[in-house]
């Protein structure tokens, strides 16, 4: 099909009319990004060279990579990477692909900390781990996960952003047990199993489910997050966390109730409930 055109107007109307099709919700978007990514060039480069011909081997990679995206494949894994802050980082099936709504958390928790130590639970991708250390003036940020899969991929993004970051392996907190730091963020998996099971395939068929669901009420990680966090936050550090919006009020009744301080719920770019912070009393 793409291969028999000959302009770059053509490939990309034949594209756009492909992921449409498939139903994808922004087919011109996603076909501009795919084609610049491939191209190594703007989207308004692109759009400013529409009758530039394309050679049959150009197109055929096109073609590759818009099939991939129009049977549900991830725009960030058919082009290998997602912005997150001002990071571009790989993405690939070894973590989570970071959602714009978690760029919100990192403004909560700078908002509070910005020294010191600080750690990011569940780093996945190791996008929160590597926006703090670009945006803060942290003296060591941990990124810890127990999936060695999405260790090795924030591994490869610290290296390919030059961002300075240690990468631990582990359950929660516990590879912090007499690190304490000033600073825990977490985006933790918080799905029910019935939540999870309703997702869309496009996610639960391209990203780990160790990523997503959290035991029966979607909490089992949140609230070991306030619980065991307890003993790794220093007195007067902060914990931020990202939750479900459905949960977010049930989260800052189980912080209390851990006697965290100052517990505040705050909304994410979609004006939902979306982040639970709160302080460590002064003293131990
Ligand atoms: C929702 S993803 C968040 C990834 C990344 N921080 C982000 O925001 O894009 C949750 C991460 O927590 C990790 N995880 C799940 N259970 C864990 C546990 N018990 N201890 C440490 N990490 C865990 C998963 O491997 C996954 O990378």
């Amino acid at each position: 099909m793409v291969e028999a055109l000959q302009t770059i107007g053509d490939v990309l109307h034949a594209a756009t009319r492909a992921l449409g099709d498939a139903g994808i919700a922004e087919p011109r978007r996603d076909a501009l990004r795919i084609w610049s990514d491939l191209e190594r060039c703007s989207t308004a480069d692109l759009v400013a060279r529409p009758d530039e011909r394309v050679d049959a081997d150009r197109a055929r990679r096109f073609a590759d990579a818009v099939r991939r995206r129009a049977a549900g494949e991830p725009l960030a894994h058919v082009t290998g990477w997602a912005g997150f802050r001002h990071l571009t980082l790989r993405c690939d099936r070894r973590a989570l692909i970071p959602r714009p709504e978690t760029e919100g958390l990192v403004d909560a928790a700078l908002a509070r900390v910005r020294t010191g130590v600080a750690a990011d639970v569940g780093t996945g991708t190791g996008a929160i781990a590597l926006a703090l250390s670009d945006e803060g003036s942290f003296d060591q940020v941990f990124g810890l996960d127990v999936s060695p899969d999405a260790l090795a991929l924030a591994a490869e993004n610290a290296t390919a952003t030059g961002m300075a970051v240690s990468l631990l392996p582990g359950d929660l907190v516990a590879p912090l047990l007499g690190r304490p730091v000033n600073l825990l963020v977490s985006n933790p998996p918080y799905l029910t199993r019935v939540e999870y099971d309703s997702l869309d395939r496009s996610v639960r068929d391209y990203e780990p489910e160790v990523a997503l669901v959290a035991g029966e009420d979607g909490l089992l990680l949140t609230r070991r997050l306030f619980d065991e966090g307890r003993a790794v936050v220093a007195a007067a550090g902060w914990i931020a966390v990202e939750v479900d919006c459905r949960r977010a009020a049930e989260t800052a009744r189980i912080a209390s109730a851990l006697a965290w301080q100052d517990v505040t719920v705050l909304d994410d770019l979609f004006g939902r409930a979306r982040y639970v912070l709160a302080r460590r009393g002064s003293t131990p």
